[in-house]
């Protein structure tokens, strides 16, 4: 098996809250990320796919392919955003990197047409990043079609 990596960046703002907490709770639970007005990251996104690397073009995925889908799934929708008010597959989520990563996943995978998602990875900063795997996970606070998917 081979394991074949695109990475891409976008900048883009949260805040985390979770709106059934009191504002004591929120603040004892995201501290700064609670600020009201948002703060931001530059965000590094790691997708890998795996496979068996095609007989004829020695290719698991072409990574102008990868790239190309990450760009329209993914980055022009984020990218200079506020995840918590500006994209559709983000709302009503808490928009930590775990729940953002495993909605990531659910968005790509269908579109991963050679080789098999293994991964995706999302940083938020070069210390602080996550790692989904696929495994089925339920979204705190997610949206019914995000909830759907999950069960
Ligand atoms: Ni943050």
């Amino acid at each position: 098996m081979v394991y074949v990596t695109r990475r891409a960046h976008f900048s883009a703002s949260h805040r985390l809250f979770n709106p059934a907490f009191s504002d004591e709770k929120n603040e004892a639970v995201f501290d700064k990320c609670n600020n009201v007005n948002g703060h931001g990251h530059n965000y590094r996104l790691e997708v890998t796919v795996k496979g068996i690397p095609d007989p004829e073009t020695g290719y698991v995925i072409d990574l102008k392919v990868l790239a190309g889908l990450l760009e329209r799934e993914i980055i022009d929708k984020v990218d200079h955003r506020h995840l918590n008010y500006d994209v559709d597959f983000l709302r009503g989520i808490i928009p930590t990197a775990e729940n953002v990563a495993v909605i990531f996943w659910r968005i790509l995978e269908p579109h991963i047409l050679s080789g098999t998602l293994h991964s995706v990875k999302l940083y938020e900063s070069d210390n602080n990043f996550v790692e989904y795997l696929g495994e089925p996970v339920a979204i705190a606070g997610g949206g019914e079609v995000w909830r759907e998917a999950a069960s």
